[in-house]
């Protein structure tokens, strides 16, 4: 029941109709019997949100499209490596002073590491966007072998130098571990694989952050060439996840977020058909 104790959490972003997160987060504090609510605000000025949430005492926020590195400046502090890699995804209101926090990479190693170790791996990054600077932060302090790939091969390069890793305009089949994190393969691209499949091998892990649709082109080739394939649920759910311990203390459980997310897109199917 939502009552005047009932503490304040949002998303905030442009768009953010699509977000999941008002569902993981929800479904997370009922089970934990946490009086609290999680709401989605599309918001237009950035500065004005942080002064609401300051003002309302907004007790936790998760920062989307296309806010992560704006609000960097806007917070009290900064977590050291929401800083590295220049996006926070997560603020904790504690006590009126807002923290910043980036659980993005967490939520990538951790799909990644439910099929696989990371150290010593060699790894492709599709994309050298937001997603890809965290994606590549969390496989580099994982010790894998990374190399950057993207159609604008500057910020390829450019992420590359940044994080201390390879980059490259050629694609290959020398590495275990290939992940999407461009659009390519997400509606209105559906029709489209970021990746052409004569670079998917038996047992390479392919992972796409893409999960709209969640069976992207990429992971039905990846599928059909033996590949071992992660879909976007998995980091979704472990970013926020983490988000969820930073706000709560409380670890919820993954496979409990996987099934309501699951859930949540068959019933928005149902709705759109
Ligand atoms: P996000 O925060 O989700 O990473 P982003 O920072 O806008 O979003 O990055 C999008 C990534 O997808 C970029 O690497 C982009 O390539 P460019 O840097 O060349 O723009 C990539 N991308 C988007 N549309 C693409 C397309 N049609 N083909 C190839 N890459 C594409």
């Amino acid at each position: 029941m939502l009552d005047a104790f009932t503490n304040v959490y949002c998303i905030i972003g442009n768009p953010v109709r699509h977000s999941l997160s008002p569902i993981i987060h929800n479904m997370s504090f009922k089970r934990a019997g946490i009086n609290s609510v999680y709401l989605a605000f599309e918001i237009k000025n950035l500065g004005d949100a942080i002064k609401g949430i300051k003002a309302l005492g907004i007790k936790g926020v998760s920062i989307t499209i296309p806010f992560k590195t704006e609000v960097i400046k806007y917070l009290d502090e900064v977590d050291p490596i929401a800083k590295k890699i220049k996006a926070a995804n997560t603020i904790l209101n504690r006590d009126g002073s807002l923290v910043g926090y980036n659980t993005d990479w967490l939520g990538a190693v951790e799909a990644l590491r439910e099929v696989t170790e990371l150290e010593g791996k060699k790894a492709l990054i599709l994309g050298a966007g937001g997603a890809s600077r965290a994606i590549a932060y969390g496989l580099i302090s994982s010790n894998c072998q990374l190399i950057i790939t993207n159609r604008s091969l500057d910020k390829a390069k450019k992420l590359a130098e940044e994080m201390g890793c390879l980059y490259s305009q050629e694609l290959t089949t020398e590495v275990d571990i290939v992940i999407n994190s461009t659009s390519v393969g997400m509606y209105p691209l559906e029709e489209e694989s970021p990746l052409p499949k004569c670079y998917l091998k038996k047992g390479m892990i392919v992972m796409d952050i893409v999960y709209k649709p969640l069976k992207t082109k990429l992971l039905k080739e990846a599928a059909k060439a033996g590949c071992i394939t992660i879909d976007g649920l998995s980091m979704l759910s472990y970013q926020a996840a983490y988000q969820f311990e930073i706000w709560t203390g409380i670890k919820p459980d993954i496979s409990k977020i996987k099934e309501d997310l699951k859930n949540a897109l068959e019933r928005g199917k149902d709705e759109r058909d």
